[in-house]
């Protein structure tokens, strides 16, 4: 298929969209999210969303932020649970658990 890709993640190009547009009589951000998968990939739509947007009011003949963004599915981006802790408010047993876990990511940052 040919046409712009508009979003990096899942290769939707801008026909993709149209098509889906056309074809399901798509009137939302979440229906064109749900059929051409734009915005499902790995940054979770924070490259694509605004082209996508802009597309889809294009085609649709409205403004662009009238259009609501597409649901999101946490998390967004996998995140270690022990960032859910707070050290210092648990049991000695955590605390244990999960000083070890807060030094080797200190570690990897620098
Ligand atoms: S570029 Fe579309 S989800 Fe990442």
């Amino acid at each position: 298929m040919g046409g712009v890709t508009l979003c990096r993640c899942e290769l939707v190009t801008d026909e993709d969209i149209k098509a889906a547009i056309d074809r399901w009589n798509v009137h939302s951000m979440n229906e064109v999210k749900l059929i051409t998968r734009a915005g499902k990939g790995a940054c979770q739509g924070r490259c694509c969303f605004s082209l996508v947007r802009a597309l889809v009011a294009y085609v649709l003949g409205v403004d662009p932020g009238t259009l609501l963004p597409p649901r999101v599915r946490l998390p967004v981006r996998p995140v270690p649970v022990v960032l859910f802790g707070r050290p210092g408010t648990t049991t000695g047993d955590t605390i244990s658990m999960i000083a070890p876990l807060q030094d080797s990511s200190r570690e990897r940052r620098t």
